[in-house]
């Protein structure tokens, strides 16, 4: 078994808050008398049994984030334990739905991030860039007043623009205001689809809102008109195998979709979505997906320039990762 801690690595699907540690959360909730009952369960983990129970959970973990220097210590713990993992550029999703979406707040809020963000890169010389993501399952009036809100603050490092949440509820299409004006403002898009809704969500994805990469996607797999569409529009998937198996859209890593994608040409990108939730870091994913799928440096090489390519950074930074990867011998496959 390879160590793979220190394999460069790019992850592009990553919730801020979904990441918080849970010492960080435990001592913030105490500093501020928050009633954190059920967060936790007896081993000091967060409680998520399933997708309903882990968004639940989710967001009274958000409501512990409230003033800037929160957000800034948050954002410098998620990176530095990205860095820690190899991870070299990442991409954060913002839903600071606990905010509001009052444009004074979020201009304190992005620049608290941004700190955060400059602390880690200087530390640890990871890159980082922001996705503000809509939230489905609070409605898309909601989604198009924090895009406006979004267009009329310091742009920072957000790049690009999604959504996330409960894929059962409302329909892509519902969001596509939202995503337009985003779009036409010079936000590159992804989306959730294809994770707790089935090959539909994915095609409505691409369909309605116009995305250039899928969150998740992975349930594209159960039908071979959509994996045809996907390898020949050379779409790009931000999977997250270690998410998937914690929150049983598959039972088990043998029984994940990401070796099938792969064999039909589909591009894939490996993260981890909110690893302490799932019990994870990059590493332990690239652990498990050489222990269950034998993938090895050839495929995580893969993983990687992909990611670069797929990527919503500039040009330059794009350079730089690739040139780093060239440096790091990570086989130009
Ligand atoms: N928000 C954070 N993680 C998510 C996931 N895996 N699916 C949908 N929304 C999320
Ligand atoms: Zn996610």
């Amino acid at each position: 078994m390879t160590d793979w801690r220190d394999f460069p690595k790019l992850e592009l699907h990553l919730h801020l808050e979904g990441a918080a540690p849970p010492p960080l959360v435990r001592r913030l909730a105490a500093e501020k008398g928050l009633d954190m009952v059920g967060v936790f369960d007896e081993a000091g983990h967060y409680n998520s049994n399933d997708f309903t129970s882990f968004l639940r959970t989710y967001e009274r973990v958000s409501t512990v984030f409230s003033t800037p220097d929160d957000y800034r210590a948050l954002t410098e713990a998620v990176l530095t334990e990205c860095a820690n993992n190899g991870v070299i550029y990442a991409e954060i999703f913002l839903s600071p739905t606990s905010l509001g979406y009052d444009p004074a707040k979020w201009t304190d809020y992005l620049a608290a991030i941004e700190e955060g963000a400059d602390q880690a890169e200087q530390a640890h010389g990871i890159v980082a860039r922001l996705i503000p993501v809509a939230i489905r399952h609070h409605g898309p009036e909601q989604a198009v007043i924090g895009a406006k809100t979004i267009m009329s603050v310091p742009r920072g490092r957000m790049t690009g623009f999604g959504i996330a949440g409960d894929e059962r509820v409302h329909q892509p299409k519902d969001f596509a205001p939202a995503f337009k004006a985003m779009a036409e403002a010079g936000f590159r898009l992804t989306a959730h689809a294809g994770e707790f809704g089935g090959v539909e969500s994915v095609r409505a994805a691409l369909d309605d809102l116009k995305v250039e990469r899928i969150g998740h996607g992975v349930r594209a797999a159960e039908d071979a008109d959509l994996l045809v569409r996907l390898a020949a529009e050379g779409q790009v998937l931000e999977t997250c195998p270690g998410s998937n198996v914690s929150l049983g859209v598959y039972p088990d890593l043998a029984s994940h979709s990401i070796g099938a994608l792969l064999a039909a040409g589909v591009k894939c990108t490996v993260s981890t979505d909110d690893p302490p939730f799932f019990h994870t870091n990059m590493t332990s994913e690239y652990t498990e997906l050489e222990a269950t799928f034998a993938m090895g440096e050839v495929q995580f090489a893969r993983f990687a320039r992909t990611a670069v390519q797929a990527a919503f950074c500039e040009p330059e930074v794009k350079a730089n990762l690739v040139a780093h990867l060239d440096k790091s011998g990570v086989p130009d496959a």
